[in-house]
């Protein structure tokens, strides 16, 4: 589906592309914000005459939007590539673009010289220019802006991919410099964009029917406003006054920048979801510090403190690494404190993983496979604990849920609470709501992970 920025040119895009019969095949890997990136770069594609196809053999042109974060990410996007290969010889031409990308730079057509065109995100707005160069038989493009940008990459034309949840990136790259993290390297400094242009995103995405936005930045809650206009917190709840608009969430915040008025915004707006995703890493203050994380766990706490306190029930989700080159068992023990005084709704959890280019490269990484397995087992198996007692609390409760998607197989309705807790119900109407709608569910039985409910 094209659903693009400027609704009215949709329909001449389509015919044009239709005409010049040039084909692409995108796939990405990694965060959001990549997903959101390949948002831009298929309008970008598709504006410059190409149409997007299912695979790979269908395709002229074969782009990866990839991610670097983990060592796994970054094989994966090898591996493809491999697989893939000899498609070269039919004449398609592949691109590399994103974190691996950006990492890599040139070593890309050393390891897979079939790649004709490597490029990082903070380049993307010269993509419509490299792929006039690829076009006319260039093998060797890049665009690897480095750290020195001041660009953002905002297009005209964008082919969202979610119908329901519209993404807007408000600050882009990264300044924060935490020991293990290739981000800073990948997607350059920080920069934000103004708010008078992120509020008109807003509203021609609502006027386009979407009523959840997402707001995005490695750092979103590091925004700050070219213009001088507004705090990241005035920002929320502006755009959760944009008309039409019922869900706001925004991803991913960082500790250091997360301020008291966040949490007052979303106590006095209901339109902004009741769900902080706040990653703190590690429980130990000495880790942290080993870190670079710029926070300690007492400074951690009190900002949970705050939405502990707020009027609304605010879910809280976080990331957590183990196995950090040093971690003892006494910071993990440290850790499983934490998880255990936070009550988190839902935790992601890493093996430490050494990454290219990061000062945690050159400490030692001490700590053995197995026990990072081990140590990420007991975390999460601990963690599923909480959840389950988490999300029994919700039994009996009505609440409003976004329908996302049907699931025929298991006679269930899918969808999403506001602290964005995935609810699976059935209802005995003839017709089921559709999806992007808007329901009453009550509550009946819970998972660790899901709720189940019926439609009131
Ligand atoms: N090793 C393991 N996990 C990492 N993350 C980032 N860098 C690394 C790394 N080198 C995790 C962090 C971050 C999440 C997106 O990925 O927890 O918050
Ligand atoms: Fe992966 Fe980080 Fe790049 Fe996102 S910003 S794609 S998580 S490396």
């Amino acid at each position: 589906m094209f659903t693009g920025f400027r609704v009215r040119c949709a329909r001449d895009i389509l015919d044009f592309v239709m005409a010049t019969g040039k084909t692409f095949y995108l796939e990405t890997f990694g965060c959001q914000m990549n997903a959101h990136d390949s948002e831009k770069v298929i309008g970008t594609l598709q504006q410059q005459g190409y149409r997007q196809v299912e695979s790979e053999e269908e395709a002229d042109l074969i782009f990866y939007n990839t991610c670097s974060i983990r060592d796994k990410a970054e094989q994966k996007v090898f591996h493809r590539l491999n697989d893939y290969k000899k498609l070269y010889q039919a004449g398609k031409r592949f691109g590399v673009l994103g974190c691996v990308a950006q990492q890599e730079g040139e070593k890309i057509f050393e390891r897979a010289p079939f790649v004709s065109l490597v490029s990082g995100s903070a380049s993307y707005r010269k993509l419509p220019e490299m792929l006039t160069r690829l076009e006319s038989g260039e093998t060797r493009i890049t665009g690897l802006d480095d750290r020195q940008t001041e660009e953002t990459f905002e297009t005209e034309f964008m082919a969202r991919q979610n119908p329901y949840r519209g993404y807007i990136t408000i600050i882009e790259g990264c300044d924060k410099f935490c020991s293990y993290c290739v981000v800073p390297y990948t997607r350059g400094k920080e920069r934000s964009r103004t708010s008078s242009s992120i509020l008109a995103e807003a509203r021609s995405i609502a006027d386009m029917g979407y009523t959840e936005i997402q707001l995005l930045g490695q750092n979103v809650n590091s925004y700050r406003d070219p213009e001088g206009k507004m705090s990241f917190a005035d920002l929320l709840a502006n755009v959760g006054q944009v008309g039409g608009i019922r869900r706001v969430r925004f991803t991913t915040s960082h500790p250091r920048d997360f301020t008291r008025d966040i949490v007052d915004a979303i106590d006095a707006v209901p339109t902004l979801c009741d769900h902080v995703h706040l990653p703190v890493q590690s429980g130990s203050s000495r880790v942290l510090k080993l870190m670079a994380r710029e926070y300690t766990r007492e400074w951690y706490m009190e900002r949970i403190s705050w939405m502990k306190a707020a009027k609304r029930q605010i879910s809280i989700s976080t990331d957590i690494i183990v196995g950090f080159p040093g971690e003892t068992a006494d910071d993990f023990i440290q850790t499983m404190d934490l998880l255990a005084e936070v009550q988190y709704d839902c935790v992601f959890g890493f093996k430490y993983s050494a990454r290219p280019n990061t000062p945690a490269l050159t400490m030692i990484d001490s700590i053995p496979e197995a026990e990072k397995a081990h140590r990420l087992h007991v975390l999460l198996e601990r963690q599923k604990e909480i959840q389950r007692s988490n999300y029994a609390k919700h039994l009996g409760q009505i609440m409003e849920v976004m329908v996302e998607a049907m699931n025929p197989a298991r006679g269930q309705i899918a969808g999403r609470s506001s602290q964005n807790k995935p609810v699976n119900f059935t209802t005995t109407l003839p017709i089921s709501p559709a999806p992007g709608s808007y329901v009453k569910v009550k509550i009946i039985g819970t998972f660790p992970n899901s709720l189940v409910g019926e439609m009131v």
